[in-house]
């Protein structure tokens, strides 16, 4: 892989981020996408800058960005582009959000940054080059039992009432330590890559949700299913990311838990 991928995918997350601190400090200019699916002037200008930075280093590259400004042009390289994974913290100025960009060939991820602006965290990883976090090697945790673990989650901005999220968090909080519900998957992701978070798991994110964070847990020695155990394919109905350890007993209780409430996904 090629380290000027690397580095241009850290460049650009770094000075989308300066945009987001900047537009932090206005009153947001909030549209919406659907009833509680918020879109700001932030993401916006975020992704404009991405894209026209990908475009003037790798003009042959495709781009697939959240809201929609990315291309088609046929090549096996595709940019997975969230310019702001969190939108709703952000609108609200909470501090958990995010600039989350991934590179893909033939649809193998080869790298993914993970940058919050505001307390200035970057995570990056690269196929075979490990994961790291503000120029250190990350890990996922040691802890191998569910009942000694933190959890995250979250819970769609879309078609709310569907989902059956609920009673996962309800099982799993009485079965851990506890369960967070931050609002940023990529930065969930990219929390249980450096060890914050045991496991995490959500209903129906895309794939610019999650590429990034991907690669950064599996780099980090974690691991990535389905709620089901089978293998994740970005923009799959559910995924199931944890430190490897508790990969099996969240799996049999997702199991469980889907039978006991007839969970239809
Ligand atoms: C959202 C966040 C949130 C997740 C939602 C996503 P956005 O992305 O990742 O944590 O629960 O499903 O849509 O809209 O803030 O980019
Ligand atoms: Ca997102
Ligand atoms: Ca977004």
């Amino acid at each position: 892989m090629s380290k000027v991928y690397l580095q241009a995918a850290i460049d650009i997350a770094r000075e989308a981020g300066a945009v987001l601190r900047e537009e932090v400090q206005r009153p947001p200019d909030i549209a919406y996408k659907g009833d509680f699916d918020l879109v700001t002037q932030a993401d916006r200008r975020s992704e404009a800058l991405i894209v026209s930075r990908l475009q003037t280093l790798f003009p042959e590259h495709a781009v697939a960005a959240e809201e929609g400004s990315g291309r088609e042009t046929g090549s096996e390289y595709r940019w997975h582009v969230d310019p702001l994974d969190g939108t709703t913290n952000f609108a609200h100025g909470y501090p958990c959000f995010c600039v989350s960009m991934a590179l893909a060939k033939g649809g193998d991820l080869l790298l993914g940054v993970v940058y919050n602006p505001i307390f200035e965290e970057m995570f990056w990883a690269a196929r075979g080059e490990g994961a790291h976090f503000n120029g250190k090697r990350m890990q996922c945790s040691k802890i191998g039992e569910l009942r000694k673990s933190l959890l995250c989650t979250g819970f769609p901005n879309t078609k709310r009432h569907t989902l059956p999220n609920i009673h996962y968090y309800w099982d799993f909080t009485l079965h851990s330590h506890g369960v967070r519900r931050d609002g940023s998957a990529a930065l969930d992701l990219a929390y249980v890559a450096a060890g914050r978070f045991d496991g995490f798991w959500e209903f129906g994110l895309k794939p610019w949700d999650t590429a990034a964070g991907v690669v950064l847990v599996e780099e980090a020695g974690g691991k990535i299913t389905d709620l089901d155990g089978k293998p994740y394919v970005l923009g799959g109905k559910s995924i199931l990311a944890t430190n490897g350890l508790i990969q099996a007993e969240m799996e049999k209780m997702a199991a469980e838990i889907k039978k006991k409430e007839s969970v239809q996904v």
